[in-house]
């Protein structure tokens, strides 16, 4: 029974591996403008570059604009995250979500208060 279970794991870590992969939760409820999570709550401006750790998290250089979807809340010494996308005139960029640290960026323009807390799931975290 337990030999099932682990070559069961071991097969669904494969299937990952091939077609993507969940990563560990950054946090358990994130803040958004809707319970979708579709509308951006503001636009904002890197204040310095960021490289992205793993694929959860985007690349960032100074003086870029991003959008800002969703705010992770903040759980025990974690950092606080927020996911956004760089608003780029290249196409390559333009419209890949990930997280960054709020504290590098400066929001400019807050297009409606994020006030609906919704609980994250695995897909929040998944790395194609
Ligand atoms: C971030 O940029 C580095 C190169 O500077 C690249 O290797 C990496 O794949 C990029 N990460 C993401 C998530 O785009």
């Amino acid at each position: 029974m337990a030999r099932t279970l682990v070559l069961w794991l071991l097969g669904l870590v494969a299937v990952c591996a091939v077609h993507g992969i969940f990563m560990d939760r950054l946090a358990s409820k994130k803040l958004c403008a809707d319970d979708d999570c579709v509308y951006a709550i503001s636009l904002a401006r890197a204040q310095e570059d960021y490289n992205a750790p793993d694929c959860r998290f985007i690349n960032i250089s100074k003086g870029q604009q991003i959008y800002v979807y969703s705010k992770l809340v903040r759980e025990n010494a974690a950092g606080e995250f927020w996911a956004g996308s760089v608003y780029s005139d290249s196409q390559d960029e333009m419209g890949i979500v990930g997280y960054f640290p709020s504290n590098l960026v400066k929001e400019q323009h807050v297009y409606q208060e994020a006030t609906k807390e919704v609980p994250t799931t695995a897909v929040d975290f998944f790395c194609e």
